[in-house]
């Protein structure tokens, strides 16, 4: 974290959580309110629009205004000779797949550079064979070199309650061993995140009762409902450039009530509608081939019959 005692940002506080008082204090000539103040502010609304872009998420949108607050009012009470509390922002992302946990992990990474809290903020992402070796030793070894590589950014170990697996013996348990030191020893060099379904998920950090505190914030992934899921994939088809008939979008939600319900835990929510959308794509192009139509309309639409829902009766998408 940079040190915020310089005289530039004195006073700012007061100033800038308070639009009156601003215009107070301007009258009478004293400039408290700095241009990097206003930069910084910046970086919260530079995220939160980022964010829009994502349907729901409302837990991660309310958060980072969270965490931008307390970490700025942390900077204004060291500069006031205040204490100010630890900042331990290891995180728990407990939800079903595709419902945003990597792509928010990412998002986050990014944020805490900006906000001076990471100093490359990049993500790392592992799972289980990536921290866990073959012999004695081995595991804690390789558990080093990802931090290593993580240093400076987020780690982000997915299904992270797969490191228990084995019970007492296993060697998952001595790469929990070797994460847990790494907290204590290089606490601020990098933020680790634990993702994985929820009940997994708690039952993971039951059986480690060290962990829980280490984990002062636990983020719930929803399943998206149907309607989300729609908008969803309506945004990622305008991204493209493409647009459904009204007919496409009956045909879908129909399917999608029957496949979220068939394929239960294991529904991809985010990612199975990225999957259907990218293939719908492919599938228009040859029924344009097959029909030899290339005008700008036929270009741009996705009918009913473009999107194949036969496939993911037997398999996840
Ligand atoms: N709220 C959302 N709005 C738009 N796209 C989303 C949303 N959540 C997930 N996606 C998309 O779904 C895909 C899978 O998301 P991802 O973050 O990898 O999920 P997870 O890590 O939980 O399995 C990505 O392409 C992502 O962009
Ligand atoms: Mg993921």
């Amino acid at each position: 974290m940079s040190n915020p005692n310089n005289t530039k940002k004195s006073g700012r506080i007061n100033v800038v959580l308070n639009q009156a008082r601003q215009e107070r204090v301007k009258s009478k000539d004293i400039v408290y309110y700095s241009e990097e103040d206003k930069e910084k502010h910046e970086v919260l609304k530079k995220f939160e629009r980022r964010m829009e872009k994502y349907v729901g998420l409302t837990e991660i949108k309310k958060l980072l205004k969270e965490i931008y607050a307390w970490i700025y009012v942390n900077h204004c009470r060291e500069q006031q000779g205040l204490k100010t509390s630890k900042q331990v922002l290891h995180m728990l992302f407990k939800g079903n797949p595709g419902t945003g946990k990597t792509t928010v992990a990412r998002i986050i990474a990014e944020f805490f550079h900006e906000m001076e809290v990471l100093e490359k903020g990049h993500l790392l992402e592992v799972e289980r064979a990536d921290l866990v070796g073959e012999y004695i030793g081995h595991t804690a070894q390789k558990t080093r070199e990802v931090i290593k590589k993580a240093s400076g950014g987020v780690l982000f170990v997915d299904e992270a309650y797969s490191l228990a697996r084995g019970g007492e013996k296993d060697f998952g348990k001595e790469a929990i061993d070797t994460l847990v030191k790494a907290m204590e020893d290089q606490q601020h060099q990098f933020v680790l995140i634990l993702a994985g379904y929820s009940r997994e998920m708690d039952y993971f950090m039951s059986l480690n009762p060290g962990l829980p505190s280490r984990f002062p914030i636990s983020i719930d992934f929803p399943n998206y409902t149907l309607d989300e899921l729609l908008e969803i994939l309506i945004g990622m088809g305008h991204e493209r450039e493409y647009t459904l008939t009204a007919e496409a979008l009956r045909h879908i939600k129909d399917e999608l009530k029957l496949i979220r319900i068939e394929q239960e835990r294991a529904f991809s929510n985010g990612r199975y509608i990225r999957n259907l959308v990218e293939e719908a794509i492919r599938l228009q192009a040859v029924r344009l081939l097959r029909q030899g139509t290339f005008d700008r309309r036929s270009l741009e639409t996705l009918e009913a019959d473009d999107f194949n829902f036969s496939s993911s009766r037997v398999q996840t998408k």
